[in-house]
């Protein structure tokens, strides 16, 4: 067992040329306290539990479960806007979580955020101007003249009138709003962007101009995503490989098509027969999966197999073991006991 566990994490892991970022047994643990002058540790959420994935230079890699699975304590954790309780987060193959001080803080301008609240994640009391220059001046990329062109410039890529740089947040639509969002991560040139939501709390007649948005910044600058989702819908248009989450763990990964084609583990098939098809002759046909029951509560996950509670398929061996993450067929990991 041990031997098969090794074979697919160093699979899941591997270094590569191609890979930018490189997760190795991430886990993220909130500890949990109680008493009011003497605290102590009660307990944790498990927030994310020990996850093993790479981004690949130039993808989008979608990361799809549903609410509180840890998609964004995910996102955090690699940025180290959380310092991860234990496991691996290599960029350009620099280990993250032990890098400290001025080194970090080089490394930050790399990677960026795009938040699913534009009205929350921007200051109100902050010109747009400010906004998008504020992380242009922390990392003393420009001054003065040439950081009011900077920021003109980049209102204008993302698509909004370059002398809006003296309007408030209030002044804008949502849609707007995310895009001065997007302006803001772009203001350092970085590599790699976390988008965690990006389109949620928008209009539908929003969410495809911002999509679209996002896709032509990736080829204008080549750029990196990992792209989080509440659903595979969401995600199927925009990514190049999907990583579903449960309960603080991935249970599936591979390239988009075989994904949605073939999808391994009894969760992304039930998250799957959710997805709308546009041809009502199919639609009418096909089997939905109704999940019984409430995600389980990630302060004290079920045995075995965290999905083991409402998982139609599952045998005694799942409230027993584990799992393990393995990679089924090239490219395509699940971990289930009866993947298929
Ligand atoms: N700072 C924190 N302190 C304690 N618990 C936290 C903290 N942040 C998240 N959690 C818990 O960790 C779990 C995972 O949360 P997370 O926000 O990562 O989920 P998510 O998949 O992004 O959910 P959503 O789709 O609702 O955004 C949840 O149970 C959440 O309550
Ligand atoms: S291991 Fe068992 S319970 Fe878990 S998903 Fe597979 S069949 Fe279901
Ligand atoms: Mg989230």
């Amino acid at each position: 067992m041990a031997a098969a566990f090794e074979k697919a994490r160093s699979t899941a892991t591997a270094e590569s040329g191609k890979n930018l970022l490189q997760v190795g047994a991430l886990t993220m643990h909130f500890p949990l306290t109680q008493g009011i002058i003497f605290q102590r540790q009660v307990g944790a959420v498990r927030a994310v539990d020990g996850i093993d994935f790479f981004v690949e230079k130039g993808e989008t890699l979608g990361l799809v479960g549903e609410s509180g699975c840890g998609k964004s304590t995910t996102g955090r954790a690699i940025l180290q806007l959380y310092k991860p309780t234990a496991g691996s987060v290599r960029f350009e193959g620099t280990e993250l979580t032990t890098l400290g001080g001025e080194a970090m803080r080089r490394m930050r301008r790399k990677m960026q955020m795009i938040f699913q609240d534009p009205y929350a994640s921007l200051n109100p009391r902050m010109t747009v101007g400010n906004i998008i220059g504020e992380p242009i001046e922390v990392h003393h990329l420009a001054r003065g003249k040439a950081k009011t062109e900077r920021v003109q410039e980049l209102l204008r890529i993302v698509g909004l009138n370059p002398y809006f740089t003296n309007r408030y947040p209030h002044e804008f639509s949502g849609g707007q709003r995310q895009r001065i969002g997007v302006a803001r991560a772009l203001a350092v040139e970085p590599e790699f962007i976390v988008a965690d939501e990006p389109i949620s709390a928008l209009d539908v007649s929003i969410q495809a101009q911002i999509i679209n948005l996002l896709e032509e910044l990736q080829s204008k600058f080549q750029l990196t995503y990992l792209f989080i989702a509440h659903d595979l819908s969401v995600v199927r248009h925009i990514s190049d490989r999907v990583a579903v989450m449960y309960l603080g763990k991935i249970v599936e990964l591979s390239d988009r098509q075989e994904l949605y084609e073939r999808p391994l583990h009894p969760y992304t098939q039930a998250l799957l027969s959710a997805v709308p098809i546009p041809d009502p002759a199919i639609e009418q046909k096909r089997k939905r999966i109704i999940l019984t029951g409430d995600v389980p509560s990630p302060v004290n996950p079920p045995t075995g197999c965290r999905f083991h509670t409402r998982c139609w398929k599952a045998q005694p061996i799942c409230s027993e073991a584990d799992p393990e993450f393995i990679e089924q067929s090239p490219r395509h990991w699940a971990a289930c006991h009866f993947p298929g």
